[in-house]
């Protein structure tokens, strides 16, 4: 299935023109049985490289906690940090749909902050849709804001804004009656208008299940290969941070050999004075 829109003319040029990407054009890739590829990032240069590649959407997600800050939770990220992240990656975003997470405490106390909150990301940050973790409790605010004109992805399964609750990072909804709920939560988001759905470390089968019980796409992340898209962090499929490696994570590069390699050069090459050369200076 390619991805040039109808109208779109690539003008004899090899790589196709992307058409920019939209919470309408992600729904149909489910229907159309088209894989959707999603990847965090934080930062313009990065992004720029993810949306050059092709990906179908950037999500700007509160992992930022973990990855830029390097905080063990995602708690203490702010909704004027997420903003401050998101409008830079926004800014490389050419055709990927950008995503950006609520962080923990912006949605919660009641609707009517929420809706100010997600109305507030996407006017700062020119972003096309927010991300929220959780089912009943939030869906009236996911309601609200979907009728205000924010779209809204939704987030079940493990939710790390809830760490201090669940106790820990381990697989979700192993037992039939957490199961039962995620598929009730799944079907109430969808109804709230949410346009798709990530699905977090839970049991393969769990997320087929959900997936086949619900119109919107779910994005699986530790979920196995039976939902409608997949995302991981960018960091961690890069091979950049070295001491995680939980089951799920494929690593599609190793670059942290690759960046500790290059510096080391790069302080060899000072300390023994061949660097700048006489072809490097004026
Ligand atoms: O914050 C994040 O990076 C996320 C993804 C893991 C889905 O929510």
């Amino acid at each position: 299935m390619s991805y040039l829109g109808e109208n779109a003319s690539n003008n004899g040029n090899e790589k196709p023109m992307r058409p920019r990407m939209s919470t309408a054009r992600i729904r149909k890739m489910k229907s159309e049985g088209t894989k959707i590829s999603m990847l965090t990032s934080y930062d313009y240069t990065l992004a720029s490289l993810v949306d050059e590649a092709g990906i179908d959407i950037i999500l700007v997600g509160d992992s930022a906690a973990n990855v830029v800050c390097g905080y063990s939770t995602t708690l203490p990220i702010t909704l004027d940090q997420m903003i401050f992240l998101g409008s830079a990656v926004r800014r490389a975003c050419q055709h990927s749909l950008t995503v950006i997470d609520m962080p923990f405490g912006t949605y919660q106390v009641n609707d009517d902050e929420a809706v100010k909150n997600a109305i507030r990301v996407l006017q700062e940050t020119g972003a096309d849709a927010v991300k929220l973790e959780g089912g009943e409790l939030i869906a009236p605010a996911i309601r609200r804001m979907v009728k205000a004109g924010v779209p809204v992805m939704g987030h079940l399964g493990l939710t790390p804004q809830s760490v201090n609750q669940f106790g820990g990072y381990s697989l979700r909804a192993k037992e039939e009656a957490e199961a039962q709920q995620l598929i009730r939560d799944a079907k109430l988001l969808e109804q709230a208008g949410c346009f798709s759905l990530v699905l977090e470390k839970i049991p393969a089968t769990l997320a087929k299940q959900v997936t086949d019980s619900i119109s919107i796409p779910t994005i699986g992340i530790g979920a196995g290969n039976g939902t409608d898209g997949q995302v991981l962090v960018l960091h961690d499929m890069l091979g950049l941070n070295k001491g995680f490696k939980p089951k799920f994570l494929r690593h599609f590069a190793q670059l942290a050999g690759t960046v500790e390699n290059a510096v080391s050069d790069y302080i060899n090459a000072v300390k023994d004075g061949s660097f700048p050369s006489a072809d490097e200076q004026y």
